[in-house]
């Protein structure tokens, strides 16, 4: 069934991408039962692991997306999403290699083609360089969204996050809200 179509009869959809292992799919399976979760990932030891948890915990509202979620969003022509979670985006810490980072404005342009009236986006970075990115990213678009740093509390741990707060990195949550009339 075509992800339009999928979305037509759930209330709720929630797009989580670069799942990682899927600690945090797993946990809103869980907490929303009745939402749908489109699980994007490409990494194929971490979507076995979220195989396995799915199986564990009986889930059945995850669908996982095994390619590039820009690839998958590009072919969306409607407001399907009412939140987006992206934990631990790939860092890219060395400066040549920023342009490879996945939160620019372009992209954010994109996902807020995507989400619903009123849908959010919550994106959580351990490097603060990238969090001071991000922000730069969302002034550039800040007719699209608005914006503010948030606590991860309540949320669960993911393996990124705990690596860095085992090497003494601070975690930097972004809670954003798009904007249509
Ligand atoms: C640093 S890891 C973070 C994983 C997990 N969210 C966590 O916090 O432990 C970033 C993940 O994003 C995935 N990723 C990067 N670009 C992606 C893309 N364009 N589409 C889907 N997944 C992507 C990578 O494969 C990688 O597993």
């Amino acid at each position: 069934m075509e992800l339009v179509e999928l979305a037509q009869s759930h209330q709720k959809i929630i797009l989580e991408i670069g799942f990682g292992n899927g600690e945090n799919t797993s946990f809103l399976a869980g907490k929303y039962p009745n939402a749908l979760i489109i699980a994007s990932e490409v990494y194929l030891s971490g979507i076995g692991s979220l195989l396995n948890s799915i199986d564990q915990n009986s889930l059945s509202n995850i669908k996982i997306y095994d390619d590039d979620v820009r690839e998958l969003l590009l072919k969306i022509n409607s407001e399907i999403f009412d939140e987006i979670y992206i934990i631990c985006p790939d860092p890219w810490p060395k400066a040549r290699h920023h342009k490879r980072r996945l939160i620019k404005h372009n992209f954010l342009k994109v996902m807020a083609k995507v989400l619903k009236k009123d849908g959010t986006v919550y994106i959580s970075t351990d490097w603060e360089n990238y969090a001071e990115s991000i922000e730069e990213e969302l002034e550039a678009i800040k007719e699209k969204f608005s914006f503010k740093k948030i606590s991860n509390e309540g949320m669960p741990v993911t393996r990124f996050q705990q690596r860095a707060i085992n090497e003494g990195r601070a975690i930097h949550t972004f809670l954003l809200k798009v904007l249509k009339k």
